[in-house]
């Protein structure tokens, strides 16, 4: 009998051991270390053939884009193209993929009177704010034409795919910006030659936890998007130092009210207040709103008010219907001004704001935003026009039609 017991032990760890060597992933040495990243693959690219970073094997390596996607089941993002993301769908009976859901039971009632499981899939993202970083990047049949038409800035990608929040644009006499992982841009810039140790890590920490449903978070970026050394955390009622490129805490956490022990604590920058103007009243708003719904007040009517991450006031204010262009201290910006119900999804006071920091001469929308079709006189006056993206850096080489679709350049 033990013989048996013995020999069936034998055999399971036999087979056990070929299946996990026939399914890779599960084997891979968790100390493996490769210095592939996405850059590196995207960095190939030729004029016809565009690279990925493939993380299917235990050694990601840079593959080619295939000219179609089986947009195949998965069960994380590292078994789909970059580009690509993980998601659960479910559909009617031909298109599987259709609809966004979280458990059978958002399948139940389609449009279409279909029904199907909930399952991942590799698909296109569902929810971006702007535009996907691999898109720049591939030449994959959704993506061609933003490949073949973002003449002068892709953005650099992680080996997820989605966008680095620190991205430099126009080179060495340009700038370095934050984004967010989808592409929107986020507070934080500084001119190439000084942006070093520019990280955006904290701006990008703050957009995250947002975006994560946190309605009040009060971490304090500075102007490169990088970690102000003393941080709060207001609704927590705590404080602590921070590193400043990685906002590692550099001493032990300790309760608002005696944040003045802390070594990062100087009265003179901070005072009494951690909150800044800006933000002690958005606070202030987001307390007064929960108190309302606390109290059964279903429709709550709060003002916009922009604030920065850095706690300063943000690109425009609303009055009267109004938006008015606005510096960090609320004060207004020349004479940029706009309805606020003609174009509040795309406004951005960047021409504005970048022109009371640079006083450059580019031409500007009267709402504050940039005209996206620039002008430029050459050597021999003649007139050449540019396309230029939301801040402000050209697109385009220089054309010689002014009616030119600037939608069509990435
Ligand atoms: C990938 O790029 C990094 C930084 O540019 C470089 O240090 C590294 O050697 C590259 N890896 C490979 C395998 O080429
Ligand atoms: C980056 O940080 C280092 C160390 O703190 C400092 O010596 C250097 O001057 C900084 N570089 C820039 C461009 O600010
Ligand atoms: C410009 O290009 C976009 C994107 O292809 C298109 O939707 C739009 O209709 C074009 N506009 C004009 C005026 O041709």
């Amino acid at each position: 009998m033990t013989q048996f017991l013995k020999l069936v032990t034998l055999v399971y760890a036999l087979v056990s051991l070929f299946y996990a060597c026939v399914n890779g992933s599960e084997t891979c040495p968790g100390t493996l270390v490769s210095n592939f990243h996405q850059k590196n693959c995207t960095d190939r690219a030729t004029g016809t053939e565009a690279y990925y970073l493939d993380r299917t094997e235990c050694i990601p390596k840079c593959k080619i884009y295939p000219t179609s996607v089986e947009e195949g089941q998965c069960t994380d993002n590292t078994d789909c193209i970059s580009g690509y993301y993980c998601e659960n769908r479910c559909g009617p009976k031909n298109n599987l993929r259709d609809y966004t859901c979280e458990t059978d039971s958002d399948c139940q009632a389609l449009p279409e009177g279909g029904r199907s499981k909930c399952l991942k899939y590799c698909v296109l993202p569902s929810t971006t704010g702007g535009v996907t970083c691999m898109s720049y990047h591939s030449n994959l049949p959704e993506f061609v034409n933003s490949y073949w038409t973002a003449l002068i800035f892709k953005p650099v990608c992680n080996d997820d795919g989605d966008w680095e929040a620190k991205q430099c644009k126009g080179g060495v006499h340009g700038k370095c910006i934050c984004y967010s992982s989808t592409g929107v841009r986020l507070f934080g810039e500084a001119l190439y030659q000084k942006a070093d140790n520019m990280t955006c890590a904290c701006s990008r920490k703050k957009n995250d936890m947002e975006s994560n449903g946190r309605t009040m978070v009060t971490l304090h970026c500075d102007s490169m998007g990088n970690y102000e050394s003393l941080q709060c955390d207001m609704e927590k009622e705590i404080c602590w130092c921070a590193e400043s490129k990685t906002g590692e805490p550099t001493a032990p956490f300790v309760p608002e009210k005696a944040k003045e022990k802390l070594p990062c604590y100087i009265s003179t920058t901070v005072g009494s207040q951690y909150l800044r103007q800006c933000e002690s009243k958005k606070y202030a708003q987001s307390m007064i709103t929960a108190k309302l719904k606390a109290h059964g007040a279903k429709y709550v009517q709060t003002d916009t008010l922009l604030c920065n991450a850095d706690g300063s006031y943000g690109a425009y204010s609303v009055s009267s219907g109004i938006a008015y262009c606005t510096w960090r201290d609320n004060s207004k910006i020349g004479t940029w001004q706009s309805n606020i119900a003609s174009n509040t999804a795309n406004l951005n006071c960047n021409c504005a704001r970048d022109f009371k920091q640079y006083s450059h001469s580019m031409d500007c929308e009267g709402n504050g935003n940039y005209v996206i079709v620039q002008h430029y006189q050459d050597d021999t006056n003649t007139l050449k026009y540019y396309c230029v993206d939301d801040d402000g850096f050209a697109k385009t080489g220089l054309l010689d039609d002014k009616n030119v679709n600037c939608s069509l350049y990435y």
